[in-house]
């Protein structure tokens, strides 16, 4: 089994993944988050808006809909360019973007135009095999809107949660008397027809996106953009990634979106097997871009609507549209890449040193034994006292070993247990995950202790 396949295992063991409607042999690209990854996305969710709003006087979020007018997505440019051309291999059905399979393939190049070139260089799917015509594919998901059949409108599900922040930049603006330059920044869901899913839920058709739109004045692109850069990799460490895992890489023109003038990726190194990276590009793989939008969504924005997002420099007068540089990052593509940087296996266990702040429990208590009344009547106590302060787990199945195991497996970083001395003493055994020590420390000291843990660990 390689590195991912036993993440893969883990997390269905263990509560954090599932594949979506597996009753039903499951819905292709879709996954369910259970209770732990459920933790997991809400820590990252909490720690995202601690450091991208909640920490900066010019920064504010929102929470926008999912579905829009369809009109956003014309203005957007989303219903005419957000398509890639697609071919099949003719034997096994597995679908591949055509510029995936070679470099020959430019930008904007017609299904006829991409034909002719698989045909002339003899182009074959990874396993060797034949490939269909290619077909241009819009990736947008559509929705029929309405309450009869005749009367549904065509909607789509937002292909980037970005829009509402640019058609809402006046409303927001206005209402919270921003002076550029400011932020408006969202977490929520997208969804994308992707031709190619995998591995895992790396790459989904529903997914969630943390996004950051700075609105500013052209001539402060670029050393908004450096900063965006470092604030990125600094955050990414800040929450346990491991520094030599992870590097900036430029965008070539042809990989950039079209709405981008200037793209860099943040990219994180997988260990996966040969197979994988036969099949998935290379081992860095991208999982956050900031992107340099120029004046492109609020100018066609405008154009679209009618709507006029001219701003007005009240000291200067200059009267201009606000250019945009943009952070975004899927957070389940972020969790993925914190599980794989986390895992480790060691000769008697398997360790998820997930950063305490990010762990889905941040202390596992344990009475020694479970048919001992005093002992689980302290422990429970000791439970009910920390639950007021973190997300803590109880657990009394099994014998100790066993239930370190599977805490050092979930990444549980501190475990209590309450043994016969602790009547005695009203202390308790702490231990840690990473380095297996233990420490006695009194239950009157037991809040204050773990919180200067995790202030130190922030
Ligand atoms: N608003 C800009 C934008 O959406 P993007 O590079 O297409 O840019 C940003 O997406 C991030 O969203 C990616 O870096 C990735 O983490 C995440 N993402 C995009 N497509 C995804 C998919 N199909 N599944 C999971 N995450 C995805």
């Amino acid at each position: 089994m390689d590195k991912m396949e036993k993440i893969v295992s883990l997390c269905k063991r263990r509560g954090f993944v599932f594949q979506s409607s597996e009753i039903y042999g499951g819905w292709e690209a879709t996954y369910d988050f259970g209770p732990l990854g459920a933790e997991v996305l809400r820590n990252l969710r909490n720690l995202w808006w601690e450091e991208f709003i909640q920490k900066r006087p010019d920064i504010v979020g929102i929470d926008g809909a999912i579905i829009s007018h369809p009109r956003v997505w014309e203005a957007s440019g989303h219903t005419k360019s957000f398509a890639d051309v697609m071919v099949e291999d003719t034997v096994t059905n597995k679908r591949y973007r055509a510029d995936h399979l070679t470099d020959k393939i430019e930008d904007g190049m017609t299904p006829g135009e991409v034909e002719k070139i698989i045909k002339k260089n003899k182009i074959k799917s990874p396993d060797g095999n034949l490939l269909s015509k290619p077909k241009s594919f819009n990736q947008l998901v559509e929705v029929g809107i309405g309450t009869t059949e005749s009367s549904k409108t065509k909607a789509y599900l937002r292909g980037e949660t970005c829009q509402p922040i640019f058609y809402n930049f006046n409303l927001v603006k206005n209402s919270m008397r921003m002076k550029l330059p400011f932020g408006i920044a969202q977490i929520g869901k997208a969804f994308r027809n992707e031709i190619k899913v995998g591995p895992y839920f790396f790459r989904t058709r529903e997914f969630e996106q943390m996004e950051l739109e700075m609105y500013l004045h052209p001539k402060d692109s670029d050393k908004c953009f450096a900063e965006f850069k470092k604030w990125s990799i600094d955050w990414l460490i800040s929450i346990g990634l491991r520094k030599e895992n992870l590097r900036l890489r430029d965008q070539e023109f042809k990989e950039r979106a079209h709405y981008n003038k200037v793209a860099t990726d943040v990219e994180y190194r997988f260990e996966l097997s040969n197979k994988d990276l036969k099949t998935t590009g290379g081992e860095w793989k991208e999982f956050q871009g900031i992107h340099y939008r120029s004046d492109w969504d609020l100018a066609r924005h405008g154009e679209f609507s009618g709507h006029d997002f001219t701003y007005k420099n009240e000291e200067t007068g200059e009267e201009f549209i606000p250019h945009i540089v943009e952070y975004s990052i899927g957070l389940n593509r972020l969790m993925l890449v914190l599980l794989v940087d986390a895992y480790v296996k060691e000769e008697k266990r398997v360790v998820l040193k997930l950063h305490p702040q990010v762990a889905p429990y941040k202390v596992a208590i344990f009475p020694l034994l479970a048919n001992k009344p005093k002992l689980v009547s302290k422990a429970k106590k000791i439970f009910s006292t920390l639950s007021d302060k973190f997300s803590v787990t109880f657990d009394a199945r099994g014998n100790i070993g066993k239930r370190y195991f599977t805490q050092d497996e979930i990444g549980t970083p501190w475990c209590v247990t309450v043994d016969f001395d602790t009547l005695e003493d009203n202390a308790v055994t702490i231990r840690d995950r990473d380095t297996m020590k233990q420490e006695r420390v009194s239950i009157t000291k037991l809040e204050e202790w773990f919180l200067r843990k995790l202030e130190r660990v922030c």
